[in-house]
């Protein structure tokens, strides 16, 4: 979309440290994070693992990024390679993200 293509670059010029991006997609934003991003976790209900561009775009950050989906409970979880939540592997250091962003 146009309008959001425009928008991108300026709004996402002053990110830095380790990012939490709500609502990543399919991560069209991570080619206009600069030099000061140490990691992405992206935060979507959309399953994207195997969908060879987002995969593509992932392994072409210069950063690692994490894909985490948000579970009923609000709880934020990892997705595994085939896309799944596994219940026997909560994220425990991302709770304390998953709780201030709940109280927001
Ligand atoms: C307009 S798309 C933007 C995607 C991407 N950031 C981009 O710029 O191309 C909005 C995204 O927000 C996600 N989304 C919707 N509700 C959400 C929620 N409660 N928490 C996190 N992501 C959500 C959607 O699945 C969708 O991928």
């Amino acid at each position: 979309m146009q309008i959001m293509d425009d928008l991108r670059p300026k709004t996402i010029a002053d990110a830095s440290g380790d990012v939490l991006e709500i609502g990543f997609g399919t991560g069209r934003n991570l080619k206009h994070y600069g030099d000061d991003v140490r990691s992405i976790h992206g935060l979507d209900p959309l399953v994207t693992e195997g969908v060879r561009k987002v995969d593509e775009r992932i392994e072409r950050a210069g950063f690692p990024v994490e894909r985490v989906a948000l579970s009923a409970n609000g709880q934020l979880l990892r997705v595994d390679v085939a896309g799944r939540v596994p219940r026997q592997r909560p994220a425990p250091d991302l709770e304390p993200v998953s709780r201030r962003c709940l109280k927001n």
